[in-house]
């Protein structure tokens, strides 16, 4: 059974997808053992304390400066055995010296299909807003390990939705979380927590 941590930053329903996923069984081998927001009031800490999981609140802005951030969040992923970091939804350039401990077991929601409408600058609205600017006539959502770029490490999963002519960037978020984010994160997970795929260079492939 892996631990995994889930950090993040606001509405956590890409942690609820995976709470519920574990709860249904559908997720196997892996129970989360803290979920750490940077947000005091972030509603995925309620959602947390809903499930009976501990939660803690460590933000930059209460750190003198980024050494610091990073010792108190690895100290705090080493309180909660973390085997697994998920980032769903956290809005923090998590510190190098964290990136380098959990390479291979950290992994990070994004909602395009990478590599289009991803790096500095995409996240939250922006990416969807992005995808209907350039006439895409598809999107989707990515699960990858997280490196020391963004969102550049090894893609894990992946999966395709379709663009609608009349879309607003919300309706938009709304349909690529329903139908690819809340499903490929508790994927990527059981994956994981089952030991069924593994990095080669950049690319992650299945165990035979
Ligand atoms: C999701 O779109 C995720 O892909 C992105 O941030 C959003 C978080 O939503 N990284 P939520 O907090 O899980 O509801």
């Amino acid at each position: 059974m892996i631990n995994v941590v889930v950090l993040v930053s606001g509405g956590g329903t890409n942690l609820q997808a995976l709470i519920d996923s574990i709860e249904a069984g559908e997720v196997s081998n892996a129970t989360i053992s803290a979920v750490i927001s940077n947000k005091k009031d972030a509603y995925a800490l309620t959602r947390a304390e809903k499930h009976g999981i501990p939660s803690d609140c460590i933000s930059p802005k209460d750190y003198d400066n980024g050494e610091e951030f990073a010792e108190a969040l690895l100290a705090a992923l080493e309180k909660y055995n973390a085997d697994l970091v998920v980032l769903a939804g956290y809005l923090v350039i998590v510190p190098l010296k964290v990136i380098d401990k959990y390479y291979g077991r950290m992994i990070n929601i994004h909602p395009s299909l990478i590599p289009s409408h991803c790096g500095p600058g995409y996240y939250g609205l922006h990416v969807h807003e992005s995808v209907l600017a350039r006439g895409n006539k598809v999107t989707g959502a990515t699960v990858h390990f997280v490196d020391e770029g963004t969102d550049t490490g090894p893609i894990i999963l992946q999966k395709a939705v379709d663009v609608m002519e009349d879309d607003t960037p919300e309706v938009l978020q709304k349909r690529v979380m329903e139908q690819a984010e809340w499903k490929i994160l508790p994927q990527a997970v059981d994956l994981i927590a089952n030991d069924k795929i593994y990095i080669d260079g950049k690319v992650v492939k299945n165990r035979r």
